[in-house]
């Protein structure tokens, strides 16, 4: 079977900075800045991104065009005895698509209610019915339709454009990349020219530098680069493969972090001028108007925009901006994560594309609806914390042993030099070699540690 191919490099970069920017830049990135120490975050984030972030995505860009497969046969070529770790990534990347999908069904949903602002009066509402937060795992509760509805609406897109494959993820993503970075700008002044948006800020940029001596912060701050840039997944594996051999790597590689890295600091201040001015309207501190996690976008945000002045027709529009937003964000990283799914089983079972999407899509739903009942979410929130940092820290872990001392590091290197307009030195050697799996796997231990405690 002939490889599908991305139709120009932009469409290859803007597919990659598509799938690195998402959900979890405009949720998860702001909420971890805030609860790992504000400013002082950025000490990890900024070294976990240079250290191991871009020398990893460059890897994982590298192996896939070198070998021109997806990651379980890529990990495979390198050696039979590890296409396991190729397929844990696979596993990973399933799990999270099948949370990643319910957030995207919830999105659908808020869309339409942005046009009926009752968010100030009920959020609890929301939260408890609608989000069915619950206790504990036991609890099975309700279908709810509209999110079962959003699910499916958000499974028949995802089938409509990957059937093509990336000939059509490439057209798609030339809207829903440049989109949401408009969007989150208009909502970033919007914000930052709101009475109070500096004390929001300060929460997220103030530096509480005691907070650098948790180990967990430090694992935070890894884990978050590891799943903002989508890496360890065998997502960019894929991505990568789908390029002909010649294509650039290290500016590739370096445009689609610091995009994505710019993505997460505008969604940051965008959400957090909001907190700082609607604790000032309701002459309260920042922290008691933030909430966890999914709870920022889905109840304090909407509720902070229901207070913005200039009357109800003003509410609508931003929050309809704020959920059109988050949907443009999120949808091209679910492209990433199914594509990668369906082309490791393809390279290894040459399944027929319509079919594996079929039923991918089918499992996909029906796991979705599992996630959106009452026990469920409270599933959802382990999973991402779990997997968002640890299974991610593991792969990674795994990975650059793989990569350094099988593959070989100055082989990758060797590769990524001949082809790219950067050259890159010998520290890519060390940091993959030595630096990216010790420091994993101190964090790892430390941040278990800390989280037992
Ligand atoms: N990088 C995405 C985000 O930040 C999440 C993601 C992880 C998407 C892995 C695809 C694969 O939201």
């Amino acid at each position: 079977m002939k490889r599908q191919r991305w139709g120009s490099r932009w469409a290859f970069i803007l597919a990659a900075v598509g799938s690195a920017a998402g959900l979890g830049n405009a949720w998860r990135f702001p909420y971890k800045a805030y609860t790992n120490g504000g400013g002082a975050f950025y000490i990890p984030y900024f070294i976990a991104l240079f250290v191991a972030g871009i020398p990893l995505l460059m890897a994982e860009f590298a192996v896939g065009q070198s070998l021109q497969s997806s990651a379980p046969k890529a990990m495979a070529k390198i050696n039979k005895k590890v296409e396991f770790i190729g397929w844990w990534g696979i596993v990973t990347s399933s799990l999270v698509t099948f949370y990643y999908s319910v957030i995207m069904g919830w999105i659908f949903n808020y869309l339409i209610f942005s046009f009926n602002v009752s968010w100030k009066e009920n959020p609890e509402t929301f939260f408890l019915e609608f989000l069915q937060r619950s206790s504990g795992p036991g609890e099975i509760g309700n279908i709810v339709i509209p999110v079962a509805i959003g699910l499916a609406i958000t499974w028949l897109f995802v089938y409509i454009v990957l059937r093509k494959g990336t000939e059509s993820v490439g057209k798609v993503v030339l809207w829903t990349v440049p989109l949401p970075i408009i969007l989150l700008i208009i909502l970033g002044i919007r914000g930052f020219t709101l009475e109070g948006a500096s004390t929001g800020l300060d929460y997220l940029f103030n530096p509480s530098l005691e907070k650098l001596s948790s180990p967990s912060v430090w694992a935070e701050g890894f884990g978050q680069i590891f799943y903002s840039l989508s890496v360890a997944f065998g997502i960019m594996i894929a991505y990568g493969s789908f390029n002909k051999k010649k294509q650039d790597i290290a500016n590739n590689a370096i445009i689609t972090a610091l995009g994505n890295s710019a993505t997460s600091f505008l969604a940051a201040i965008a959400v957090f001028s909001v907190l700082g001015y609607m604790a000032n309207v309701l002459s309260v501190k920042v922290p008691e108007v933030v909430t966890g996690g999914i709870g920022l976008a889905f109840v304090t945000y909407p509720q902070a925009i229901a207070l913005l002045p200039g009357g109800i027709v003003v509410q609508a529009i931003f929050g309809f901006l704020f959920f059109v937003m988050l949907l443009t964000l999120g949808i091209d990283s679910v492209f990433s994560l199914v594509e990668a799914i369906e082309s490791s089983f393809s390279d290894k079972f040459n399944f027929k594309k319509k079919k594996f999407l079929g039923i991918f899509m089918g499992i996909g739903f029906i796991m979705g609806l599992f996630f959106s009942t009452q026990g469920g979410i409270f599933w959802l929130d382990i999973f991402d914390h779990f997997l968002g940092t640890y299974a991610l820290l593991m792969v990674g872990i795994f990975e650059t042993i793989i990569f350094g001392w099988v593959m070989g590091a100055e082989n990758i290197r060797d590769y990524i030099n001949e082809v790219s307009e950067i050259k890159i030195g010998k520290w890519f050697n060390i940091a993959i070699k030595y630096i990216i799996p010790i420091v994993l796997s101190i964090i790892f231990v430390n941040g278990l540690i800390d989280e037992i405690k």
